[in-house]
């Protein structure tokens, strides 16, 4: 069986409190975490979450050393499940990959076989790492809106933490669709970049001293949100009747200020937004992606690094330094 030997971008326990400390190392791949299946690893994505992880905040990584990574695309090089045949192209996300396993920062991953999807027809290796966590999670959030009842001629959609990786798929999945997407964002600078992912009004968050009352002017038919927090209140308080809102993200916060009147006035609707789902989900979300909710603009929300530039490009996300979505090369 191969056991090949490569680089891998590894964090280890910092001393006392301090943060992990991540470095590059030669690996072999009996050294990774368990599995059945071994994959050469071509992309891996830059996720919020794996910034975290890099920082030692939100108590991502429990047990180091640990490579980090928790979405990437790849090819086979064996499994022992016969469906994955040397050189099929699959995708592997969440699961644990990049926080209680190793994940994608490498240039071979390990894995289970029933986490492993292959790759829809018409989606490349490239294209599965931009998409990777961030555009599943963009489609699913979708998936049960629409789910819901939402659609193009319902009214606008806003999109918060707009320059963030899972909302300028978002917003491109939307204006394919033929909804008119709002997007928020607190870079006033991104306003070009939003509208040429398809978005028709690019506005500022709301003031986060100001009040949030229980109603405010109705006018969002869908919210789909990255942030969490005071701005999240504030869209559930802003969404018209019936409208329906898709919650993802804490990038702002954690907490939701908000109270049941949207909810009971106005049956507004919250959906929980998970995407680490059962595998017979994913798949029908992943063909999605290759079909009616096909992004046609990954290239302008793509950057593709070298893993070298992995620590720093994850730090920035922390910073609210980035843009769009980045995937590390590793073949
Ligand atoms: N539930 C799930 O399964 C799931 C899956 C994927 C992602 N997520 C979460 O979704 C969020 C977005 O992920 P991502 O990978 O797209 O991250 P990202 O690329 O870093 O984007 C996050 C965006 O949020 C905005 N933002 C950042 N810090 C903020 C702050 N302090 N206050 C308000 N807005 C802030 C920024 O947009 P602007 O500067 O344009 O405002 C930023 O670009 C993260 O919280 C992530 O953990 C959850």
């Amino acid at each position: 069986m191969d056991n090949p030997t490569f680089q891998a971008y590894r964090l280890h326990a910092g001393a006392a409190d301090a943060p992990p400390q991540g470095r590059f190392e030669t690996l072999r791949a009996d050294e990774l975490s368990e599995g059945d299946t071994l994959i050469k690893v071509a992309y891996a994505g830059l996720n919020y979450k794996d910034a975290l992880a890099q920082a030692g905040r939100g108590g991502i990584i429990r047990a180091y050393p640990r490579i980090g990574g928790i979405d990437l695309s790849g090819t086979v090089v064996h499994s022992a499940d016969p469906a994955l045949a040397p050189g099929q192209e699959v995708v592997v996300h969440g699961f644990g990959i990049g926080v209680d396993c190793d994940g994608g920062y490498a240039e071979y991953a390990r894995v289970p076989r029933d986490w492993v999807l292959p790759l829809p027809a018409g989606i490349g290796l490239r294209d599965a790492a931009v998409l990777g966590a961030a555009g599943y999670t963009a489609a699913l959030s979708l998936h049960w809106m629409e789910h819901c009842g939402l659609t193009p001629e319902q009214g606008e959609v806003l999109v918060t933490g707009a320059t963030g990786g899972v909302a300028g798929i978002a917003i491109d999945i939307l204006s394919q669709r033929g909804y008119r997407v709002c997007a928020m964002s607190g870079k006033p600078e991104a306003e070009g970049y939003l509208r040429s992912l398809g978005a028709q009004e690019v506005i500022a968050p709301p003031d986060p001293s100001a009040a949030i009352k229980p109603l405010m002017s109705a006018r969002w038919a869908g919210v789909v949100d990255s942030v969490g927090g005071k701005l999240l209140a504030h869209a559930l308080a802003s969404l018209r009747p019936d409208g329906v809102a898709a919650a993802f993200g804490n990038a702002g916060g954690a907490e939701l200020p908000s109270s049941v009147i949207p909810f009971i006035l106005r049956g507004v609707k919250l959906l929980g937004i998970n995407a680490n789902s059962p595998m017979p989900l994913r798949r029908l979300v992943w063909n999605k992606l290759a079909a009616e909710y096909r992004p046609a603009r990954l290239d302008l929300i793509s950057h593709v690094i070298e893993p070298s530039d992995l620590p720093q490009a994850l730090a920035s996300m922390l910073e609210r330094g980035s843009i769009g979505r980045s995937v590390a090369r590793f073949s």
